[in-house]
């Protein structure tokens, strides 16, 4: 353990430059929840396992989680094409792309909108 903890300080350090806890979530969104939820679309679902999914489920990674959506509403109300945008250029602990480097803004567009509404309840 000893060992383990500086080399997760450091691997923490290089995924986000800062290791920010605080990603504005709020009750008692966590880690699991995140985990479960995956696009009902193949396509989609396939370039969110291997990009998005591997900080966006994590919480050490400063990221807002996929299903958190305290922690997606102030970033909503920047507006899609402002977070379509941030993705392509990178965003604070986020590479550009968000790793994805053959994607499209529509399915940028379609990843955030997964990310921010996966799990809501009805209405
Ligand atoms: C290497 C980790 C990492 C990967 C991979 C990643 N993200 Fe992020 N993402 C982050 C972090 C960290 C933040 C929070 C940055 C901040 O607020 O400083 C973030 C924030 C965001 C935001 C909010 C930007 C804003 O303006 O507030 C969106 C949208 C987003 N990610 C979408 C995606 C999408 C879509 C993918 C997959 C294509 C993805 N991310 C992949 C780490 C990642």
């Amino acid at each position: 353990m000893r060992k383990i903890v500086p080399l997760l300080t450091l691997l923490c350090l290089a995924l986000t430059a800062g290791c920010n806890q605080d990603n504005g979530a709020t009750g008692a969104f966590s880690e699991n929840n995140s985990a479960t939820l995956v696009p009902a679309d193949p396509d989609l679902a396939a370039i969110y396992n291997r990009s998005c999914r591997s900080c966006h489920t994590v919480a050490a990674t400063g990221s807002p989680l996929t299903g958190d959506r305290a922690a997606w509403a102030p970033r909503l109300e920047k507006g899609m094409d402002v977070l379509v945008d941030n993705v392509v250029g990178g965003f604070g602990g986020m590479p550009p792309f968000g790793l994805c480097m053959d994607c499209d803004a529509g399915q940028f567009e379609a990843l955030i909108d997964f990310m921010s509404t996966a799990g809501r309840a009805a209405p």
